[in-house]
């Protein structure tokens, strides 16, 4: 391979001025939930029976994977008690309900039902907070009815326990690994700005990369474990069934007939990849194509010129070295 041009430390270098959220930024953010938590757990000290359990901050703020472009902070919201309704439109405004009883100081308008969600709004500075409902039972790895984010349904998870699977694979490559995750997904989120429809949610992203990570793939070295990520997706077709053993047994898993098969890490049962059909996944392995014929001409290209072109296939103009 030919690095002249462009190598590990350009890529790098791109990733921290183009692909992350500086930090700076994420500890605001992750203060701002904190306060909002914070908040709760006071109201709750106050009344023992309020209904809403405990907010955790959730998704790749939690993680350390979140890219720059990030535009809401995910915060997910344990709710328990009898009268909690589970049709989704009575849920998201019985938790709005409760938002504005716990938070007296937010006007009735800053804390409003979405879709699937409750976005918490502060005036001026910082993002806006998602509240993601979990119905829960008093599960003591807070395990619950996650609203799945993509359709309404129900999933059952733990959110703690998935950051546990993520912190161990950080650990494992410390810096690389979250930092190859937001590499692949800056790439995919500029996959969905070009081609109407593709769709590549994040938490595949790093399922697939948790998986090359316990196989063994050493991500230290960023255009070699991006070349391996898109080569993995193009060989199996993206149709190979991901699945890990750290919160179960792969033998007892149930039959799936989904065309993607990422098995949620922490219940056998739930099927990440459940919604992508034949045609999203066949987009995601052309572009994976793309991206991997592009990495492989750059790597061999003759002058800096057009290695920075071959790298632009892939990052967009964006990318510079
Ligand atoms: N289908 C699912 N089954 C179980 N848990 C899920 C599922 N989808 C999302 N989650 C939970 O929600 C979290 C956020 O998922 P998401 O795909 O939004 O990724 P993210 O890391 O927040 O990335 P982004 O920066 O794109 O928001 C995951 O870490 C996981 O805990
Ligand atoms: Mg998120």
């Amino acid at each position: 391979m030919s690095r002249d041009h462009v190598s590990h430390g350009e890529i790098a270098q791109f990733a921290a001025n183009r692909v992350n959220l500086p930090k700076v930024k994420a500890n605001e953010y992750r203060a701002q939930a904190g306060r909002l938590r914070e908040k709760l757990e006071t109201y709750l000290h106050e009344h023992p029976d309020f209904t809403l359990r405990k907010m955790l901050l959730s998704g790749s703020l939690a993680k350390g994977t979140a890219l720059g472009s990030l535009n809401d902070i995910d915060v997910a919201c344990y709710v328990s008690g009898a009268e909690v309704p589970t049709d989704i439109d009575a849920l998201l405004n019985y938790i709005a309900e409760r938002l504005r009883k716990a938070f007296p100081n937010f006007s009735s308008d800053q804390v409003q039902p979405q879709t699937y969600s409750v976005t918490v709004s502060f005036r001026g500075s910082g993002l806006d907070v998602d509240v993601v409902p979990i119905l829960y039972f008093g599960d003591l790895q807070w395990y619950g009815n996650l609203v799945s984010q993509d359709d309404g349904s129900f999933l059952k998870t733990s959110i703690p326990l998935h950051l546990e699977f993520a912190v161990k694979r950080k650990k494992a490559q410390e810096k690389h690994f979250a930092q190859v995750v937001r590499i692949v997904k800056y790439w995919a989120r500029r996959m969905k700005l070009e081609q109407e429809g593709f769709r590549f949610k994040s938490f595949m992203i790093e399922m697939i990369l948790a998986k090359l990570c316990d196989d063994g793939l050493d991500f230290s070295d960023y255009p070699e474990a991006l070349q391996h990520f898109f080569t993995y997706v193009a060989r199996t077709d993206l149709r190979e069934r991901i699945v890990f053993s750290d919160y179960y047994k792969p033998s007892a898993l149930g039959a799936f007939s989904d065309q993607v098969q990422i098995v949620d890490p922490v219940n056998a049962e739930n099927n990440v990849a459940r919604l992508y059909t034949a045609e999203n996944a066949d987009a995601i392995v052309d572009a994976a194509l793309d991206a991997g014929d592009a990495i492989d001409a750059a790597l061999g290209a003759p002058t800096k010129q057009l290695t920075v072109a071959y790298w632009q296939k892939v990052f967009g103009s964006a990318f510079h070295a």
